[in-house]
């Protein structure tokens, strides 16, 4: 795993750049004691945050989910998920244990900028009118019995302090939202209060983290799902715990049988391969300090970091030419997506990433110099996947620590979702390379990585299901 340098023919100006490569190259580097390191520092933090509240950097969230679904789940359910760039409604009719999912529907709406940076009631509105639209277009063939309401499962992705499986105050907001007036409330309330608004009667029976929604999702079809990962604009993992190993549940429950824990992984800091790019980055957010992990390896970032990697070499290196564009300067110009398609380009002159950059930053560029960009990409890109895999070695190594043979003697299912995972090969190549180095090629033969496509809808209205209201009626 040497530095690659770009080889040249011609000399261009660009490469005056390299040496920025190099240094770049030289600190995003992730050889197996970093990984290690990171991996152990990871589970550390789970214990700590498992401790006591504020324990650590991870806050090791209660799901008050208690039980995973069985297959038995029966009923009418619908799902909302809020969490990124896509707000989400599905309807799903699930008949037990022989005919499972008998029918699923489903919209997609981009959330708004402006609905981002607005108040907590111009979102909660949009969202509830988003599922009223929806729920008119039920069909007559969904049958629920007189009086019962509609249930749903609101998967709602940020960190909320759960107080029960159908409530939680929202702790912050993560991934670029500014809502005003929602921290510290709680959100189920607020959507209440929004569906009254619009004369909905519906009614949430489970909230849950997307993590969470995925790893029920995925249990549903495969009892050897023990962790869930989303890899999306924001990252975040969640697993099977041991009530006896939570000592800060000691207080207040009884502690047999087994939970999941949503760690909020994105907030881990501990011993990452930093660059001025990911400080000046962090600086400039809206929550700087916050989400180091999120804001080193997930999709609303990788992009932005490459931008502020290729703005210095244009400056600094002449990477395209005398002239940089003003275009370039702007925050999160260039995206993940544009990363991973110029990563595809494999024809000689390198066309594509030419036409990207004219297109997005607005600069002509030589081949040296788009030779160059790949070399920052695949830097950031590599760091990135690298780095979640260590995440996830963390959580198997804990798991592992606490009850010998629970992970790594037999099968063990990591389910991941989220769009960078399932749209950036390279990146899902990096994770899962990181994983055998650190497990081992014999270990990591029983750990399975497995895409669990839109596991998290369902997987909510499973929850909704099996904290149903009616439950006694089936
Ligand atoms: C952010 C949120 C977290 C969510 C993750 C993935 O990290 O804080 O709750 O699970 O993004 O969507």
């Amino acid at each position: 795993r040497g530095i690659t340098r770009p080889r040249m023919a011609v000399r261009s100006s660009a490469l005056s750049a390299v040496p920025i490569l190099t240094s770049l190259q030289k600190n995003c580097a992730t050889p197996l004691p970093v990984l290690r390191h990171v991996a152990d520092a990871m589970a550390a933090d789970m214990r700590a945050g498992l401790a006591v509240d504020g324990g650590s950097d991870l806050k090791m969230i209660l799901s008050y989910v208690n039980s995973l679904p069985t297959g038995n789940e029966k009923g009418l359910f619908y799902a909302l998920d809020l969490g990124g760039t896509n707000f989400r409604v599905l309807r799903v009719q699930l008949g037990g244990k022989d005919q499972r999912v008998v029918d699923t529907e489903f919209e997609q709406v981009s959330i708004p900028q402006k609905l981002m940076f607005g108040t907590s009631e111009e979102l909660f509105d949009f969202i509830s009118s988003g599922l009223a639209s929806f729920a008119k277009k039920e069909s007559g063939k969904f049958q629920l019995a007189h009086g019962r309401k509609r249930e749903i499962g609101f998967t709602f992705s940020f960190p909320v302090k759960q107080t029960s499986i159908d409530s939680g105050i929202l702790i912050k907001w993560t991934k670029g939202f500014a809502v005003s007036g929602t921290a510290g409330k709680d959100v189920v309330a607020c959507l209440n209060e929004a569906m009254e608004r619009q004369g909905l009667d519906m009614q949430v029976s489970a909230l849950v983290n997307d993590t969470v929604g995925t790893l029920a999702g995925a249990r549903y079809w495969d009892d050897d799902v023990m962790v869930a990962v989303i890899l999306g604009t924001g990252t975040n993992a969640c697993y099977v715990e041991r009530m006896d190993a939570i000592p800060k549940l000691r207080s207040h429950m009884s502690a047999s049988g087994r939970t999941i824990i949503n760690t909020e992984w994105g907030a881990f800091s501990n011993g990452l391969p930093l660059t001025e790019f990911d400080r000046d980055m962090d600086v400039a957010s809206i929550n700087p300090g916050e989400q180091i992990f999120e804001k080193t390896i997930s999709g609303m970032y990788l992009g932005e970091i490459v931008r502020r990697v290729l703005l210095k070499m244009a400056e600094a290196g002449a990477l395209f030419g005398e002239s940089v564009p003003e275009k370039f300067s702007t925050p999160f110009i260039l995206r993940t997506p544009h990363l991973c398609a110029m990563q595809l380009d494999n024809s000689d002159d390198l066309e594509a990433v030419g036409s990207i950059l004219s297109d997005v930053v607005g600069v002509r560029s030589d081949l040296c110099a788009r030779k160059i960009v790949l070399e920052v990409c695949d830097t950031i890109v590599k760091r990135g996947g690298r780095l979640a895999g260590a995440g996830i070695v963390g959580i198997l190594q804990k798991m592992e620590q606490d009850s010998k043979g629970i992970i790594f003697g037999k099968r063990t299912v990591v389910a991941m979702d989220g769009g960078l995972y399932e749209n950036y090969p390279q990146y899902r190549r990096y994770l899962q390379d990181a994983v055998t180095e650190l497990l081992g090629s014999e270990i990591s033969k029983s750990v399975i990585i497995e895409h669990s496509k839109d596991g998290s809808g369902i997987g909510a209205a499973l929850l909704a299901a099996a904290n149903s209201n009616y439950a006694h009626e089936f």
